[in-house]
């Protein structure tokens, strides 16, 4: 009789600690804990995002490279080029390829083209970051419109006396601009 008793009590008592809060908080601290998939996840997409930096760097050197080289054998002729208008043709060009997307944007406040003006938040605080003296600035977006991007900026400096023929105004080592980068992370998951 008396162990009846006890089991009775015992069985209240667990079907109200089963109910009860505390245990309902524990569920949900466990449920809080990244799970096996989560883990792998996130390592693939710092592995992505580490080989996207590394393409995205490489495709810097050379336009940067390119930008100095053209004003560097500028000459006066019909129908020359500068440096910022050959960049923009490349730059329509890989991203007809589908590779990545990049724009010049100019430092100054108002610029006089529209198409060099910043055009959403991480070109605003690209250029504010790049003016402040640090030579790179990237930010990772995760599905955004469903896709993950890794973008970054360099700046886009006066590395040559050749580019004072076009822009009298401003001397070697200035911030002219910067180049906005987005890479879309989908091909770098592989
Ligand atoms: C042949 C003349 C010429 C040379 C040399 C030249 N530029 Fe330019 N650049 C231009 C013209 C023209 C524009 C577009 C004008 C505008 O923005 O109104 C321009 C625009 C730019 C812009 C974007 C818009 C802006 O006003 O900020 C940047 C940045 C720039 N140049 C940087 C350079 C740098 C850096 C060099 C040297 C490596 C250079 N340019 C050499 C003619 C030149």
């Amino acid at each position: 009789m008396k162990d009846k008793f006890y089991i009775v009590n015992l069985f209240i008592i667990l079907v109200l600690l089963l109910t009860s809060d505390t245990v309902v908080a524990k569920k949900r601290w466990q449920d809080s804990f990244i799970k096996p998939k989560e883990v792998a996840a996130e390592k693939s997409a710092v592995k992505a995002i580490a080989r996207a930096r590394l393409a995205l760097e490489e495709a810097d050197i050379l336009h940067q490279a390119y930008i100095t080289l053209i004003a560097e054998n500028f000459t006066t002729g019909p129908g020359v080029l500068n440096a910022v208008d050959i960049t923009e043709k490349v730059f329509e060009i890989v991203e007809k390829k589908g590779k990545y997307k990049a724009r010049i944007l100019s430092t100054a406040e108002k610029p006089l083209l529209s198409k060099y003006a910043p055009r959403d938040d991480f070109e605003v605080y690209a250029i504010k970051i790049i003016l402040s003296g640090k030579s790179y600035y990237e930010r990772v977006f995760f599905d955004y419109d469903g896709k993950d991007f890794l973008r970054a900026s360099t700046p886009v400096s006066v590395t040559t006396k050749k580019c004072l023929v076009c822009h009298p105004t401003k001397k070697v080592g200035d911030i002219m601009g910067i180049i906005s980068y987005t890479f879309p992370l989908e091909e770098y998951y592989k």
